[in-house]
């Protein structure tokens, strides 16, 4: 066989580099899924989140919760989306969604967006979310990672299964660890992952609670928010959940040091050593933060996904084809 000359040689060289790049990871996801067969799928989403984040700041939080509450219910495959039909039993009427979960109408306009410009739906609810999560935190000056592609979408929904294993805000620390070690994911997952409430905010119903009766409370922060949510009534009134609820930081931390987490499973946190040595790690060091939680959200964007011919691409992500 005769010599390869150089040029032959870098040719090979590049074709093989391209072919490890675009290699699926183990569990059938990669970050080009979509870099051939529709390259404008993730500006077209970077763009409408832009524009709702920057209509209405707490929309980057809704959305990231949104991917949260998708992937934790079966896996990431979209089911959160699904409306109530006599076959759906739909994960929005589940305890933790319902009158709570929101954004819905801007996942419809970017799944709109996105089949336009792809000429089709090529793109799964499932990839929306993923991607629409990574963007919200960009958005709202948080990091950046590279969100793994290729899920399907579910044909169906479970509101038992969302109420069974959606973490509650009054879990404790071995509540939540369990909770999260069920979905594959670790006491460092739950440190990092729950950072997200560095942004957003939570209605008076559910911090009430601990405001009135829990004894890890700074008082003068309690005492301020029992204006705006008093014993009774006035259920729907919202609080930030850290001081700067637009921004991805690490005032969240910060707070929980002090005992001013708004949430119960919050300050759970700051109550257990090794979660706790994360916590105080996490509120002077934004690159530890930012770091740990990319990876994370990698992480929880793995769980279950559909991929191959499982499931579907949908039309519509609110309803099964
Ligand atoms: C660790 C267990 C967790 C519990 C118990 C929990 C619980 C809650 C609750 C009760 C709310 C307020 C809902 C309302 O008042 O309507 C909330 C808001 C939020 N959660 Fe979590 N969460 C947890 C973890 C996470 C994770 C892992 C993420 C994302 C990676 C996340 C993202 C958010 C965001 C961004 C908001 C604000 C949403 C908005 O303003 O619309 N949470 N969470």
């Amino acid at each position: 066989m005769a010599f390869l000359n150089l040029f032959q040689v870098l040719l090979l060289l590049s074709l093989a580099a391209s072919a490890l790049s675009t290699r699926p990871y183990k569990n059938g996801l990669t970050p080009y899924f979509y870099d051939f067969v529709c390259p404008q799928a993730l500006p077209t989403i970077k763009r409408v989140v832009e524009a709702a984040v920057q209509k209405e700041q707490r929309m980057g939080a809704s959305l990231l919760r949104l991917h949260f509450h998708d992937c934790f219910v079966n896996g990431c495959d979209g089911s959160i989306l699904l409306d109530p039909t006599p076959t759906i039993d739909s994960e929005k009427r589940a305890g933790p969604n319902s009158n709570s979960a929101r954004g819905f109408e801007v996942i419809d306009q970017i799944k709109a967006e996105v089949d336009r410009v792809c000429g089709g739906p090529v793109v799964s609810c499932a990839d929306i979310l993923a991607v629409t999560a990574r963007d919200s935190v960009v958005a709202l000056g948080g990091p950046w990672w590279k969100v793994r592609l290729g899920r399907r979408d579910s044909t169906t929904a479970s509101r038992t299964t969302a109420n069974l294993v959606i973490p509650a805000p009054n879990m404790d620390l071995p509540a939540l660890i369990n909770n999260f070690k069920r979905q594959g994911l670790k006491v460092k997952d739950l440190v990092a992952l729950s950072g997200a409430h560095t942004i957003g905010f939570a209605q008076c119903r559910i911090y009430r609670d601990r405001i009135y009766n829990d004894s890890n409370i700074d008082h003068a922060f309690a005492k301020n928010l029992r204006y705006s949510c008093p014993r009774t009534g006035s259920d729907t009134n919202l609080a930030s959940l850290d001081p700067t609820p637009a921004h991805f930081d690490t005032l969240y931390y910060n707070n929980l040091l002090t005992q001013k987490g708004l949430l119960h499973s919050d300050e759970a946190l700051s109550t257990g050593e090794d979660a706790l040595e994360l916590v105080k790690r996490y509120s002077y060091n934004y690159e530890a933060f930012w770091e740990d939680f990319a990876k994370s959200m990698v992480r929880m964007g793995n769980i279950k996904p559909l991929i191959g011919n499982q499931g579907q691409i949908r039309s519509n992500c609110r309803r099964v084809n």
